[in-house]
């Protein structure tokens, strides 16, 4: 399996179409070596067939921050896999921590999109992670699991890789993170479990961190065996600023 770091940018609903675009494409001319890394960036639904577009053969990639479970039909607002493929996402997310608390999303919800992903063969990124509470009471590890065993619900569509994300909801734009340790002791016990609900389709699955991850601790957080990639929030938004987290993974 390819074992390039994976990095992602995530830009929430902060840019335009035009800064998209412009901002894609000064990320791809600013990566040195670019076949050492696997980038993406996860866009608002308004600007991925522009970047998309503009990106056609360049190194950068282009995904959704959100995707519904059904083909096509009466479901009004909401995105398929279907027409994200069709406009050039290779990538989905699901179950992040702001649809979770902001819009209700469960671990059922976020299961059919996982899947349906997945059917369509995109990557599905899937969002696991304690809260502050949850942490505070000791109960991380049991609710990775339990988060865990919603979204496989014992199988998984046959095909390609699946990335899981796991960002502590606490870690997502406070500055605070958990040790490299810490993030690397959950993504084993993240493998393990995933090991012991598909089996040997577990070797399809990559396994990232996310939350506060910028210059300063990128490279710690890549170093650690289980993490095979980060996802980046704010410190993404910045073309440069992403370029150079990029960049000082990269080896000359
Ligand atoms: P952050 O966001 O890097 O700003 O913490 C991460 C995310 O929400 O995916």
């Amino acid at each position: 399996m390819d074992k390039k770091p994976i990095i992602f940018a995530n830009w929430k609903m902060y840019k335009t179409v035009e800064e998209s675009v412009r901002d894609s494409l000064k990320i791809d001319s600013s990566i040195r070596n670019p076949h050492q890394v696997e980038v993406f960036i996860l866009l608002s639904y308004t600007s991925i067939y522009a970047v998309s577009q503009a990106l056609r053969g360049k190194s950068v990639k282009v995904g959704a921050q959100n995707v519904f479970w059904e083909d096509s039909g009466s479901y009004t607002g909401e995105v398929s896999p279907l027409q994200l493929k069709d406009a050039g996402c290779e990538y989905a997310m699901v179950g992040h921590a702001e649809r979770r608390e902001i819009f209700g999303e469960d671990y059922g919800m976020i299961a059919r999109k996982f899947k349906a992903v997945m059917r369509h063969g995109l990557i599905p990124i899937l969002c696991v992670g304690e809260s502050e509470q949850e942490r505070a009471s000791g109960k991380t590890e049991e609710v990775i699991r339990n988060q865990l065993e919603v979204a496989f619900g014992g199988t998984v569509p046959p095909g390609g890789q699946f990335y899981i994300l796991y960002e502590p909801v606490w870690a997502i734009g406070t500055g605070v993170t958990p040790t490299p340790q810490e993030a690397n002791h959950i993504n084993l016990l993240v493998a393990e479990v995933i090991r012991g609900l598909i089996g040997k389709s577990a070797e399809r699955a990559r396994i990232l961190y996310g939350g506060s991850v910028s210059e300063e601790n990128i490279s710690k957080f890549l170093s650690m065996d289980h993490i095979d990639g980060v996802g980046i929030g704010k410190a993404s938004l910045d073309p440069e600023n992403f370029a150079r987290l990029v960049n000082a993974c990269i080896r000359d």
